[in-house]
C-alpha cells in the first residue's frame, strides 16, 4: 500500500471543511513510528481544531487519538515492533485517517483486557477524567462533587470512575434519556441543567454547604452558575467549551462567591513526560481491567462519515463515546 485515506482541511469553518484525501503514506522519521489504524477517537477538541477556537497551522489534518497496530518504525526506535497493538493519544493532529506516524515515546502498548475500539473510546477522554480525578483535585470517597455533562464521553468515564473511588456525584445532563445514562454511569443525584437553578439544587442536595470542586466542560453556559456551587475555598476545574469559550472576568468574583480557586487545565500539561503518561495509562487501563469503567463505545461511524459525527457531537445528540473505523 503505497497511498491512504486521511482527512486535511484548508481553513477553519463548518464540517464542510473536511475532505477525505487520498495521500501518499508518510514513512516515519528517527524516534516516529507508523501506526495503521483500528479505531480512531472523536473528541470534541476535534471541533475546536476545526473552527478554529484552537488554531492550528493549515493545512492541517484532524484528531488526536488512534488505536490499531504498529506498521513502520522510524531509526532508533526500540520501544515497540512491526505488529504491536497500540494506541495514542496528542499531537501532532492527523488520527482522522487510515495511518498516522506518531513520537513512539507517545504510543502506549495496549493490554489484553482493553480492545482498540475501547482504547480509541477511552484513552484521550480516560487520561483526562484520571488526572482531573487525581491530580487536579485529589477526590476523596465520601465527598460530594459536581461533574457537568455527566454522559458524554469523558463525563460517562470520570463518572463511573469517582463512584468506584466512593465519591459521591451529582451529574447533570441535558435531556431524560441523558440523566439515566449518568445514572447509569454512578451518579447518586442528577441535574437536568435546561431547566436552570443548578446552583439552588446542588445546595439543596449538600444541606447547603456546596461542593468542594466543580467540573465543568460546557464552558460559558455554565460557569458562573458553577461558582455558586462552590463551598468557600472551593475549587473551579473549567476544562472545556462545549457551549462556547468562558467570557473575560474580574478575579473579585472569585473572592465575592467564597475565595474561591480556578484552575484551566489541559491534558497535555499532566502528561508532559513519558512517565507522567504511563502512570496515568495504567490506573486507566487497570480501571478498565477490574471493571470499573465500562467503556460507552455510542457511536460508531466509518472514516467518511467524520462530518456527521462533528455534527452529532455538536448538536448534543450523542453519549458516551464515538469512534470512527478506517
Ligand atoms: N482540558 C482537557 O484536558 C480536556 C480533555 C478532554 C476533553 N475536554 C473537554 O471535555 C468536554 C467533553 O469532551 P467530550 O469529547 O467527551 O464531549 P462530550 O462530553 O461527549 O460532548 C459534549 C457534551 O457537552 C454538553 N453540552 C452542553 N452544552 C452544550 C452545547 N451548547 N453544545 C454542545 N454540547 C453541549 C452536551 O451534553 P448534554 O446534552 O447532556 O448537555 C454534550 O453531549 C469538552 O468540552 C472537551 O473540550 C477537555
Amino acid at each position: 500500500m503505497s497511498h491512504h485515506k486521511s482527512y486535511r482541511f484548508q481553513e477553519p469553518g463548518d464540517e464542510s471543511v473536511l475532505k477525505l484525501e487520498t495521500r501518499p503514506i508518510p514513512e516515519p522519521q528517527a524516534g516516529e513510528v507508523r501506526v495503521r489504524h483500528t479505531a480512531i477517537g472523536v473528541n470534541f477538541i476535534d471541533i475546536y481544531h476545526r473552527t478554529g477556537l484552537y488554531p492550528l497551522p493549515l493545512p492541517s489534518g484532524l484528531g488526536l487519538e488512534a488505536a490499531g497496530v504498529v506498521d513502520a518504525v522510524g531509526e532508533g526506535v526500540t520501544s515497540c515492533l512491526p505488529g504491536d497493538r497500540v494506541a495514542y493519544c496528542g499531537g501532532p493532529p492527523g488520527a482522522y485517517g487510515e495511518t498516522h506516524v506518531v513520537a513512539a515515546d507517545k504510543l502506549l502498548a495496549l493490554p489484553d483486557a482493553v480492545s482498540d475500539e475501547q482504547a480509541a473510546a477511552a484513552l484521550l477522554k480516560g487520561l483526562t477524567a484520571a488526572y482531573l480525578l487525581f491530580e487536579t483535585f485529589a477526590v476523596r470517597a465520601g465527598q460530594t462533587i459536581l461533574w457537568h455533562a455527566a454522559a458524554g464521553g469523558v463525563g460517562s468515564i470520570a463518572c463511573q470512575w469517582a463512584k468506584a473511588l466512593g465519591v459521591r456525584v451529582i451529574g447533570t445532563a441535558g435531556s431524560d434519556e441523558k440523566l439515566e445514562l449518568a445514572r447509569q454511569n454512578g451518579c447518586a443525584e442528577v441535574i437536568d441543567y435546561r431547566q436552570g437553578n443548578i446552583a439552588e439544587r446542588v445546595r439543596a442536595l449538600t444541606s447547603g454547604q456546596g461542593v468542594p470542586v466543580v467540573y465543568d466542560s460546557v464552558g460559558r453556559a455554565t460557569f458562573e452558575a458553577s461558582l455558586d456551587c462552590l463551598s468557600p475555598r472551593g475549587l473551579m476545574v473549567s476544562f472545556g467549551n462545549a457551549s462556547g469559550a468562558v467570557p473575560d472576568f474580574s478575579p473579585l468574583l472569585l473572592a465575592q462567591k467564597g475565595s474561591l480557586f480556578l484552575t484551566r487545565p489541559t491534558l497535555g500539561h499532566y502528561t508532559s513526560t513519558r512517565e507522567e503518561l504511563e502512570s496515568l495509562a495504567s490506573r486507566l487501563f487497570d480501571a478498565i481491567g477490574a471493571g470499573d469503567i465500562r467503556v460507552p463505545v455510542n457511536q460508531r461511524y466509518s472514516l467518511d462519515q467524520a462530518a456527521q459525527a462533528h455534527r452529532d457531537l455538536a448538536q448534543r445528540k450523542t453519549t458516551g463515546s464515538s469512534i470512527l473505523i478506517p
